[in-house]
């Protein structure tokens, strides 16, 4: 049988980790596909830069559109990444009936519904196994191996430029941006880093987790998202204190007649297995209603995890080509026509406990008002930290846990604390998720 030929878009970390991986276990993986995977040609913006895969067999081009309209690719690799050009390459291969393969979990969060669409119009399988939490094989579990739940909620750690981060804050006391130099040379980090920090890049994958696990569209723009910049190393080692882990969590979960979709900083108890997952380890917990709680660990950034689920979606299309379209597994898990308006909650309707961290005039009387704010909203305290003063310093860190309290009264009495004359600084909240 002929081989396949795939052409690669990008051959950047990504695109370098796939030319390896299917150059060492070609033997293999098309002992599995059934027929053999060829890399015929590959797009770059810069031929002559050094690259971190071998280049000899593979015909480069500087013109993308050429690549995606060669009618000798069967398989297109979109490995660009980011809105343009990424989006109308995979438009035309789809037009052309070609088969895509994509790492973009900003084109498919963005415009996922838009492509499936068409995708499914012109019988083709749009994969993108390594869109979410890289090596981890995270999107065929929900489709498929957990078909038969009822998913009730799913918390990850799915940025691992922002995990290494946290970690080595912690473990080392290193420098926030000292770190992300490191996560950037090594690969990790979005083209525009603030993509990791911000919660963005985690966002988009909670869009298409939380997309496949309750069959409803992709809504990006519904998604609650905070980042790591303002988590101090002093918030990491409070948290130490009180025996809970700083982690960036994307969190998407079923609650009355809706789902909450968020993405920020979290305490978790040291004892959970989430709290432990560090450096650029990503891991998901999903809970199923008839399996319970499960949980998938793994490299969630770098070439070569990132590739591996790369090859696996092309092995996956390879198997199921010529197969009939309307009985191939569905894009998003549900089928087309079956997807749920299921609301999504607004964030002053979640409940959770917190983390406060504020700045205060160190006098009498200071703390005795915080607390009352707090009892007003009917917000209970569940410890209290208060250190002496640095030498030569007025004002002292406050910390406080609180139970759990919907997000809206603990705005409310943000509002009281922060209009107290002895409070220095907005009061800074992370929100405390037990997992149980
Ligand atoms: P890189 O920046 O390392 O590589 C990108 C490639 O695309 C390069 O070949 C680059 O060209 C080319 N390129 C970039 N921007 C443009 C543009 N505007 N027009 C044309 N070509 C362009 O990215 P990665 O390999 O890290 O990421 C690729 C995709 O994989 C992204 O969607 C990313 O989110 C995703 N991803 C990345 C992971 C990782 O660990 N890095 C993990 C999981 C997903 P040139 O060669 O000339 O520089
Ligand atoms: N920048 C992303 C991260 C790459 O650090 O997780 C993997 O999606």
């Amino acid at each position: 049988m002929q081989p396949v030929k795939i052409g690669l878009l990008g051959l950047g970390t990504v695109g370098s980790g796939t030319v390896n991986v299917l150059n060492r276990n070609g033997r293999e993986i098309s002992r599995r596909a059934g027929r053999e995977i060829v890399i015929a040609k590959a797009f770059t913006r810069s031929p002559e830069k050094p690259r971190l895969c071998p280049t000899d067999n593979i015909d480069l081009v500087g013109d993308p559109f050429q690549l995606v309209e060669d009618p000798q690719i069967d398989i297109v690799v979109e490995l660009i990444g980011g809105d343009s050009p990424a989006k109308e390459l995979v438009l035309r291969a789809i037009e052309l009936g070609k088969h895509v393969v994509t790492a973009n979990k900003a084109l498919i969060a963005l415009h996922g519904n838009e492509i499936f669409a068409k995708a499914s119009e012109k019988g083709v399988m749009v994969n993108f196994e390594a869109a979410v939490a890289g090596g981890i094989p995270i999107i065929k579990v929900l489709r498929e191996g957990l078909a038969g739940n009822r998913i009730e909620w799913i918390a990850g750690i799915i940025n691992g430029t922002g995990n290494f981060i946290l970690t080595e804050m912690r473990d080392k006391g290193r420098d926030f941006a000292d770190v992300l130099k490191e996560a950037q040379a090594l690969g990790y980090a979005e083209a525009d880093p603030t993509f990791d920090i911000e919660g963005i890049d985690a966002a988009h994958k909670l869009t298409i987790l939380a997309a496949i696990a309750f069959g409803i569209p992709l809504q990006f723009d519904k998604v609650y998202t905070e980042g790591i910049s303002q988590v101090t190393g002093e918030d990491v080692r409070y948290a130490e204190e009180l025996g809970y882990r700083i982690k960036h969590l994307g969190i998407a979960r079923r609650s009355g007649d809706g789902v909450e979709l968020r993405v920020h900083p979290s305490l978790i108890p040291e004892r959970r297995l989430l709290a432990n997952v560090d450096g650029v380890m990503n891991a998901v917990v999903v809970k199923g209603d008839a399996v319970g709680p499960t949980l998938y660990y793994g490299p969630g950034a770098g070439a070569e995890p990132t590739a591996s689920a790369v090859v696996a979606d092309l092995v996956d299309v390879v198997r199921v080509m010529t197969a009939d379209p309307e009985h191939r597994v569905p894009h998003l898990a549900f089928q087309a026509d079956a997807l749920s308006d299921m609301a999504v909650l607004p964030m002053a309707e979640i409940e959770t406990a917190y983390y406060l961290r504020l700045s205060v005039a160190d006098r009498p009387g200071v703390l005795a008002d915080i607390a009352r704010f707090l009892a007003d909203q009917g917000i209970s305290i569940e410890a209290v930290i208060q250190k002496e003063p640095q030498p030569g310093q007025a004002e002292v860190p406050l910390i406080f846990l609180t139970h759990k309290v919907k997000e809206k009264s603990l705005d409310a009495a943000a509002a009281q604390i922060e209009s107290h004359p002895a409070v220095k600084a907005p009061m800074y909240r992370i929100r405390l998720e037990t997992l149980d």
